[in-house]
C-alpha cells in the first residue's frame, strides 16, 4: 500500500518528464543475476508501457545458464568477461536464454497486467551476427539488425522482450553479450536512453567507491588498469556503443525499489551515467 503511493507520487511530480517520452523509445537491459524477489524492475517496465513509452526489455541469463552448464558437468569459462561457448553450451544457452528466462520474463510482466511478447534475436532476422573469434567459439559480434518485428510488436503495445542470441551467414546460432544486444537495439531504435540493470551500485573505484559520471575516456582507462573487469567490461563497452545513438547511458542497480522509474522520472540519479 504505502509503496502504491510511493509510485503513485512519482508518477504525479513526473508530468513534464512522462509527457516528454510517451512515444519515445527506452532500452532497458536486465542481468539475470539481478532478477530476484525483490526487483521492481518488471513492475516499472509496465508501468512505463502503460504510460505509452515504448520500453524494450533486453535479458541477460548468466547465473541460469552457468547453474545448467554445471549441472551437466560442464565448467563456465570467460575471457573477459564473455562466456567462451562450444556447441554443447550454446545448446543450453538456447534452452535457458530463449527459452526459460525469456519465458519467465515474459510470463512476469503479463502477470503484473504489461502486454508482453518473447523473442530471441533468430526471430524475424532479427539480430544478425558473425563469430568474433575461435577462442571464444560460438559467440557473435552484431553484423545488422532488422527491427521490423519490434516496431509492430510496438504498433500493436507490445513489450518486446529480446533474448540475446544472433543468426550466423550458415544460419547458426551465435550468443551474444546481453549488454553489447541492448545497445545495438538502442542504437536502432534511436532510443532516448539505455539503462543497464545490475548487481553493484554501478561502476565503482579501485577503493569500491561509487563513480556517478565517467566521460568514455575515463571508462577506458578504468578499464586500462584493470579497475574495471569481468562483467563490467562489456556492459562498459555497451555503453560507447549505444551513446553512437542515445543521448544516455546508465548502470544502475536493479535492486533498488523502482530504480528504473526514479532514473528515468525524477533527477535522483543513482549510479554510473557514462557521457561522450
Ligand atoms: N569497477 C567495477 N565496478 C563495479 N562492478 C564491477 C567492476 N568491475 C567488475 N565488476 C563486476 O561486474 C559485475 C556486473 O556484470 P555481470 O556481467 O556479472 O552482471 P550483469 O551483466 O548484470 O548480468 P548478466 O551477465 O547475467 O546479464 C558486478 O557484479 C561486478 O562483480
Ligand atoms: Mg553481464
Amino acid at each position: 500500500m504505502e509503496e502504491h503511493a510511493t509510485i503513485a507520487k512519482l508518477l504525479s511530480n513526473a508530468g513534464q518528464q512522462i509527457d516528454a517520452l510517451v512515444g519515445k523509445s527506452v532500452v532497458v537491459k536486465v542481468g539475470g543475476s539481478t532478477l530476484g524477489s525483490h526487483d521492481t524492475a518488471i513492475e516499472d517496465i509496465v508501468t512505463l508501457s502503460k504510460l505509452g513509452i515504448k520500453v524494450a526489455l533486453v535479458h541477460g541469463g548468466g547465473s541460469a545458464i552457468s547453474t545448467w552448464l554445471q549441472t551437466v558437468g560442464k565448467k563456465p569459462q570467460f575471457i573477459d568477461g564473455l562466456r567462451v561457448t562450444d556447441a554443447e553450451t550454446m545448446e543450453i544457452v538456447l534452452m535457458v536464454l530463449a527459452g526459460k528466462v525469456n519465458k519467465e520474463l515474459v510470463a512476469s510482466l503479463n502477470k503484473l497486467g504489461g502486454r508482453a511478447v518473447g523473442v530471441s534475436g533468430l526471430d524475424g532476422g532479427l539480430i544478425k551476427a558473425r563469430q568474433i573469434n575461435e577462442d571464444l567459439g560460438l559467440v557473435g559480434e552484431i553484423t545488422a539488425m532488422d527491427l521490423s518485428l519490434l516496431d509492430s510488436f510496438f504498433a500493436l503495445g507490445y513489450i518486446p522482450v529480446v533474448a540475446p542470441v544472433g543468426v550466423g551467414d550458415r544460419g547458426e546460432s551465435l550468443n551474444i553479450n546481453a549488454d553489447t544486444a541492448a545497445a545495438e537495439v538502442a542504437v536502432a531504435l534511436k532510443a532516448e536512453s539505455i539503462f543497464f540493470l545490475t548487481d553493484v551500485v554501478g561502476i565503482c573505484d579501485h577503493d569500491k567507491t561509487l563513480l556517478p559520471r565517467l566521460t568514455m575516456s575515463q571508462t577506458q582507462g578504468l578499464i586500462a588498469t584493470g579497475v574495471i573487469t569481468a562483467g563490467m567490461i562489456p556492459k562498459a563497452q555497451a555503453c560507447f556503443r549505444a551513446l553512437d545513438g542515445v543521448n544516455g547511458a546508465h548502470i544502475i542497480d536493479g535492486r533498488g525499489a523502482h530504480a528504473l522509474l526514479r532514473e528515468l522520472l525524477t533527477d535522483q540519479y543513482a549510479g554510473t551515467t557514462i557521457v561522450r
